[in-house]
């Protein structure tokens, strides 16, 4: 998978609006509806935040479908940007990666940009140390399409630490019933 290509799909989304795709994703990352009113982190630090993330749950989004073993590993590129480089493995079990670019916009929004196309990425609750609850939502007409990453820095965590990263998305009024649990094991393609 070539650099940008897990973004590019967000170009093509406005024009899923009125045709019958949207009615098959209705229920799942697109769905009728308004954008919850998020609290995001408002003293969020990059720094500590730095580092490899383990994807454990998502809602399975268009540039993400049938990926597992996603992991994200967030460096210092000093001038107040951050370095995305997110890895999984395909449902063909290729290896996949994709390098974007990301820095804060507001307290607790990072812009996040892949080949070009921007995305925000929303820190609604992190400790820093052990999980980090991350959200998008946008509008478009009658639909809204939502993207949660619930991460960990474990590759297995606890069930006490998965309920308390649910709970921020639980707290937002963001539903969890839709969110897809993404395998993570020793057999996935880490970076080192
Ligand atoms: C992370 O989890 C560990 C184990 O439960 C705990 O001891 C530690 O205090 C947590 N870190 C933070 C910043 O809450």
């Amino acid at each position: 998978m070539s650099r940008g290509s897990w973004m590019a799909p967000l170009a093509l989304l406005a024009a899923l609006v009125s045709g019958s795709l949207a009615a098959d994703l209705a229920g799942r990352y697109v769905s009728l509806g308004k954008c919850p009113d998020i609290t995001n982190k408002a003293d969020f630090d990059a720094v500590p935040y730095l580092g490899r993330w383990y994807e454990q749950e998502r809602y399975d989004s268009d540039f993400q479908i049938g990926m597992d073993c996603v992991n994200a590993i967030y460096s210092d590129m000093g001038n107040g940007y951050v370095e995305v480089h997110n890895t999984a493995r395909t449902s063909e079990g290729d290896f996949a990666e994709a390098i974007g670019e990301a820095h804060v916009v507001e307290p607790g929004v990072l812009l996040v940009q892949f080949g070009g196309y921007p995305a925000e990425y929303h820190v609604l609750a992190t400790d820093y140390e052990n999980y980090s609850s991350v959200y998008n939502c946008f509008e478009e007409g009658e639909y809204r399409w939502q993207y949660a990453w619930l991460l960990t820095r474990a590759q297995f965590p606890s069930a006490d630490l998965l309920a308390t990263a649910r709970q921020a998305f639980a707290d937002n009024g963001i539903d969890l019933d839709s969110f897809h649990v993404t395998y993570q094991g020793d057999d996935c393609p880490y970076l080192p």
